[in-house]
């Protein structure tokens, strides 16, 4: 009868077990940089991660996921995110490190959504939808990524999953948005919760001159991505609160001279954001103005706008600088910028903006 083949001793084994850090370094082949080293060695049931973009929160909690996996038999593992899409990426990390197990672990099943291994543990993608994400119990560790952007009613239909284990772990991890919900609640109010604050500067991976470079393009932009800092409602054009009371689902037809339209240009690709643009502005009078910000995405949308025939006024709208005019650009401190084309924030009912005077000011 042959022996199954071990690639490391007993010893080693156990080492493993006992220590997640060495099984990351060893088995997955990627040393842990120091605070991934605390996480996984941390004990703590309750663990909240708030750290800037490419840190490295993924990848470290992946192996904290295949680690339980392996020496928890039958243990239950849930990866959740604000979409199927970004959950799937995360299970598919832990695929991945699955994958470079040498030998490799024998999979009882396996879908595209979910795997179970032959000592009867499981990890699952759980969509990122407060209805459909209950009916399971007793998780031995809740993954919960992108948690600043997943909605407050899918945390609330998690957490009572834990409440009959009492070995069970949830750990949030995210980038910060804006200074609401239960990520940013938690956060900042919770006791019980272990914080590791890691701003992506920390990341040995990443350049001093590439985040030199990104701070330089948008600041708020990046404190928020690379430095955890929430978005600060002072410095925000809009407040969370004033977004929520935009929101229409029953609205009259289109009335153009009591409507201003926005479109944050950011995120999606420069022609379409000018199609969408130009679209909107040919619902409105002929003489209605149009104001582009310019600060980063929106110089390609005006330059788009203005290859098809449309001249839009250019602004830079940034925080907290004094107004100011460059050649044809003139630059807005966000709050004043708003209160000078006649929207005060503290007055949403006082009637539509006048971009006219934007335009004037250029003029
Ligand atoms: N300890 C490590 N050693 C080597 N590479 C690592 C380590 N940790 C993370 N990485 C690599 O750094 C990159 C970013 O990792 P990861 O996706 O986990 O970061 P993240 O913080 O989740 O990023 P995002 O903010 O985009 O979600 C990946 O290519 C990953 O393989
Ligand atoms: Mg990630």
């Amino acid at each position: 009868m042959s022996t199954p083949k071990l690639p490391i001793d007993l010893n080693t084994a156990i080492a493993h077990g006992l220590r997640p850090d060495w099984f990351m370094r060893d088995r997955l082949g990627k040393m842990p940089d120091i605070w991934q080293e605390q996480l996984l060695r941390s004990r703590s049931k309750q663990v909240i991660i708030n750290a800037g973009r490419q840190i490295g929160k993924s990848t470290v909690v992946a192996a904290a996921a295949l680690h339980c996996c392996l020496y928890q038999p039958g243990a239950l593992v849930l990866v959740i995110a604000p979409s199927q899409r970004q959950s799937r990426e995360l299970f598919i990390k832990i695929h991945d490190f699955l994958g470079r197990l040498e030998p490799a672990e024998k999979l009882e099943e396996e879908t595209k959504l979910s795997f179970v291994m032959a000592n009867g543990s499981r990890a699952v993608v759980l969509p990122g939808d407060g209805r459909t994400i209950r009916g399971y119990s007793s998780p031995a560790l809740i993954l919960m990524d992108e948690a600043a952007f997943i909605p407050d009613e899918v945390f609330d239909a998690t957490l009572p999953m834990l409440a009959a284990s009492s070995e069970g772990r949830i750990f949030l991890l995210s980038t910060p948005y804006t200074p609401a919900g239960f990520f940013y609640q938690i956060w900042h109010n919770a006791d019980g919760w272990e914080r590791y604050e890691i701003p992506t500067a920390e990341c040995p991976r990443v350049s001093k001159e590439w985040l030199e470079a990104r701070r330089k393009e948008d600041p708020l932009r990046f404190d928020r991505e690379y430095c955890c800092t929430f978005s600060n409602a002072d410095a925000a054009l809009f407040t969370p609160q004033m977004l929520d009371a935009m929101v229409a689902y029953d609205f009259e037809p289109f009335n153009p001279s009591r409507t201003l339209f926005g479109e944050d240009t950011a995120a999606n690709a420069v022609s379409i954001q000018a199609e969408r643009i130009i679209w909107l502005k040919r619902q409105l009078p002929r003489d209605a103005g149009l104001v582009i910000d310019c600060t980063g995405v929106g110089v390609g949308v005006a330059d788009e706008i203005e290859r098809r025939g449309i001249y839009p006024t250019r602004v830079a709208i940034v925080h907290g600088q004094d107004a100011h005019w460059s050649g044809s650009r003139v630059s807005l401190p966000k709050r004043v910028g708003l209160e000078d084309c006649g929207a005060d924030p503290r007055r949403r009912d006082q009637g539509p903006p006048d971009n006219q005077r934007l335009a004037d000011a250029e003029a």
